[in-house]
């Protein structure tokens, strides 16, 4: 497209402003109809539009301002149906877009699905150490961590397990190799129960204490379908004074109905451990069958849950090295620990303890 000069009218009848601008509007037209890419677009936009050099420039002035008064008004008429003509070709030629051979090289399948994101959602022992963290936060408790990797002092000594005492063998230790140049109660081993938090966090802070430490144990046990030799742990501790069996009772009696609701009962058992006393095993009713008996709790209509006790005065004792007004005789507390793992499988009717770590996307999509 080259820029034909506009040439000067001679006359300003109908007859010769009609053959003028039939003339011009017939190369807009064909300008426009050989126009193939957006290049040519432009050069047809600046050849015919532009403000200087534009050819509509140049019959405005050539043509429309050169006419004589009595002219002005047949030229001006037809000089805005070219603009017109020459805007409209413009439009439908930028509207037109790419060509359909160029469609097609790039269509895509818009009746395909989109790629999905999976949506991401709570690992069920996630969701039940959570639960119950936050049954115990509502209660005023804070929430306390520790290491995995714990020394025989935190996870034994201070619990009061003495060296060599049998009580020790209860929880099937894995320890840290090539520890036997350090004295014993610096030896590392991996935590067998978050209790050695109870003491970390009594030589932090004096009483009044109330915290819940959830968090992951170890212990050289065979897996089987209830037993993983790693599994999750909530411990509570309550410290202040005059805290009594009764609170213990209290509080796990509503802890138990916050997570498997109202309906379920608690009974106390008699039991051990070095760092409670008196210690015991907390049972709830079935809540398979209500406690009339079934296979899960084998006839009784009880179900075993965790273990408790009021804080064993040697435990203080320990305690108080660093923080004197952990005193037996002016405070008193109670502590418990519950399996993460046991309780899930309760709440969720799960089986199989394997199922939690196995991974398998058939079994963790139930709970997203
Ligand atoms: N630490 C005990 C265990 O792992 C549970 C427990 C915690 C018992 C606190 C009493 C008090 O078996």
């Amino acid at each position: 497209m080259t820029n034909d000069a506009i040439p000067n009218l001679s006359a300003y009848d109908d007859d010769s402003l009609d053959k003028a601008f039939t003339a011009l509007q017939k190369q807009a037209q064909a300008d426009a109809a050989a126009m193939a890419g957006l290049d040519d677009l432009e050069a047809f936009r600046l050849k015919w539009l532009g403000r200087k050099q534009g050819l509509l420039n140049d019959v405005s002035s050539r043509w429309l301002k050169a006419a004589p008064p009595e002219a002005k008004k047949s030229v001006g008429e037809r000089f805005k149906s070219l603009k017109s003509l020459v805007e409209s070709l413009l439009d439908s030629a930028e509207g037109a877009g790419p060509s359909d051979a160029a469609l097609a090289a790039e269509a895509i399948d818009i009746t395909l699905p989109g790629t999905r994101r999976l949506t991401g959602a709570e690992h069920p022992i996630t969701r039940t150490l959570n639960e119950i963290v936050s049954v115990f936060a509502a209660l005023g408790y804070s929430v306390g961590v520790g290491p995995e990797v714990e020394t025989d002092f935190y996870n034994f000594e201070s619990m009061n397990f003495p060296p060599g005492h049998p009580a020790r063998d209860t929880q099937d230790t894995l320890v840290v190799a090539c520890q036997e140049r350090r004295p014993l109660r610096d030896r590392l081993l991996l935590r067998t129960h978050t209790s050695p938090v109870q003491m970390r966090t009594m030589e932090q802070q004096p009483p009044p204490v109330r915290i819940v430490i959830p968090g992951k144990v170890h212990r050289n046990d065979a897996q089987d379908a209830t037993h993983s030799p790693i599994f999750h742990q909530v411990e509570g501790l309550c410290v202040d004074r005059n805290i009594t069996f009764s609170d213990l009772k209290g509080t796990l009696d509503h802890a138990m109905k916050a997570l498997f609701g109202s309906s379920v009962k608690t009974r106390f058992f008699p039991s051990f451990f070095p760092f409670t006393e008196p210690s015991a095993d907390v049972q709830i009713s079935c809540i398979f069958c209500g406690g009339k008996g079934c296979r899960k709790c084998k006839q009784s209509g009880w179900i075993e849950l965790l273990g408790c006790g009021m804080v064993d005065p040697a435990v203080f004792a320990f305690a108080a090295e660093k923080q004197p007004a952990y005193d037996p005789r002016k405070i008193s507390g109670f502590a418990f620990g519950m399996g993460v793992e046991r309780i899930a499988m309760m709440k969720y009717g799960i089986s199989e303890i394997g199922q939690f770590y196995a991974g398998d996307m058939r079994f963790l999509g139930q709970f997203a």
